[in-house]
């Protein structure tokens, strides 16, 4: 191989560009060339394309990382930009986009479900040889235990409800945080554990309006019952349920006031808030760890697969470093839409861990 491309996809996430940069020295320490291919797959459609290895002596291989890249690699967003590109949903689409991709041997995708589903369409369809290096800040993706983005937003979410909870206290208030994650849990489920809430809200225990305003009213009430002189309570909510936050405090407290008078509950929805911001340590080593399997992979002649992060699976292909392994796009695609649905036993376990660590949050 002597020139791949690389684009990052769907909704950006913090660590994108440490995998850009990564991706890029070490292709260039083995003499290939990488292109930046410009908001996702729409830089295919519009030829915004850009060399992110220029020539130049001084480096053995012959080739040296574009210096905004390297400025970037601390940075939050994506270098390159990102997209959810509609045309990419339809056949025609893919064979314009694959047309494009032809100048490249190979092709490197960051991004989460979406784009790496046009990954595979890509390799099934038109037979680019692609790698997928799994990014998003939801923590939905099959087969691997963490994807790019998902530590820095869960530190984000902690560090706002430690911010929210000093002002809770001041007052004596409830407060229910909204945390992004689409249809996935797992940020509001990890995050209260971290940030110490008294109750946890998602969409994967299948709950209804009537039983969640019940859960958060029960949770104020143990918190601000006499004997416990708790000065905050703190319910985290998932995004998937659909109930708005809005409207949720307004049913407790219609709820509770009778009970406790005066009694006041606030709603913050953090929104993309956690989605950006610099990387943290965790985020860029699992990027440029990530890269190293993925560009080495390709290189190495695989196709149509994704690195992985210690995966709970033990079938995964090894890379040159034991803790990334790689699988089939076809496998990663069927376990995330098993995450999807609750199937998968990814899913189970960590709803299992939630409802054991319920009675330890209500404490
Ligand atoms: O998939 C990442 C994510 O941030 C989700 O958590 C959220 O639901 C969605 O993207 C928001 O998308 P957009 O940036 O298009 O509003």
């Amino acid at each position: 191989m002597k020139r791949i491309a690389i684009l990052t996809s769907g909704g950006d996430a913090p660590g994108m560009n440490t995998a850009l940069r990564a991706c890029t020295l070490i292709a260039a320490q083995r003499g290939v060339e990488v292109v930046g291919i410009e908001r996702g797959y729409d830089g295919l459609f519009d030829g915004k394309v850009r060399p992110l290895t220029r020539a130049t002596k001084s480096t053995q291989s012959g080739w040296a990382p574009i210096l905004d890249l390297e400025a970037a690699a601390h940075l939050g967003g994506s270098f390159l930009g990102s997209a959810r590109c509609k045309p990419f949903y339809t056949k025609e689409g893919r064979v314009e986009g694959a047309k494009a991709l032809r100048e490249f041997d190979g092709l490197i995708v960051i991004g989460g479900n979406g784009s790496l589903t046009g990954a595979h369409l890509l390799s099934e369809e038109h037979s680019i040889k692609v790698m997928g290096i799994p990014a998003s800040i939801d923590n939905d993706v099959g087969c691997t235990s963490t994807a790019i983005g998902v530590d820095t937003a869960l530190n984000t979410i902690v560090e706002a409800c430690d911010r929210i909870s000093d002002t809770a206290r001041a007052h004596r208030r409830a407060f229910v945080v909204e945390v992004m994650g689409r249809q996935s849990g797992y940020l509001c489920m990890a995050s209260a554990i971290a940030a110490g809430a008294d109750a946890a809200l998602f969409l994967e225990e299948g709950r209804g309006e009537e039983e969640i305003v019940a859960v958060v009213a029960d949770a104020v009430r143990r918190g601000f019952a006499d004997d416990r002189g708790k000065q905050r309570v703190l319910v985290i909510k998932a995004e998937g349920i659909e109930v708005p936050c809005t409207k949720l405090v307004r049913l407790v407290e219609e709820r509770l006031q009778s009970e406790i008078p005066g009694v006041e509950i606030r709603a913050t929805v953090l929104g993309h808030l956690v989605r950006g911001g610099n990387p943290t340590f965790l985020d860029r080593m699992v990027a440029s760890r990530f890269a190293l399997g993925a560009v080495m992979s390709l290189l190495g002649g695989e196709t149509d697969r994704m690195v992985a992060w210690q995966s709970a699976l033990c079938d995964g292909k090894p890379t040159v470093d034991r803790a990334v392994t790689t699988f089939s796009l076809t496998r990663v695609l069927e376990e995330t839409s098993a995450m999807l649905t609750g199937t998968s036993s990814v899913i189970k376990a960590r709803v299992q861990l939630m409802q054991s660590a319920a009675g330890v949050l209500s404490l």
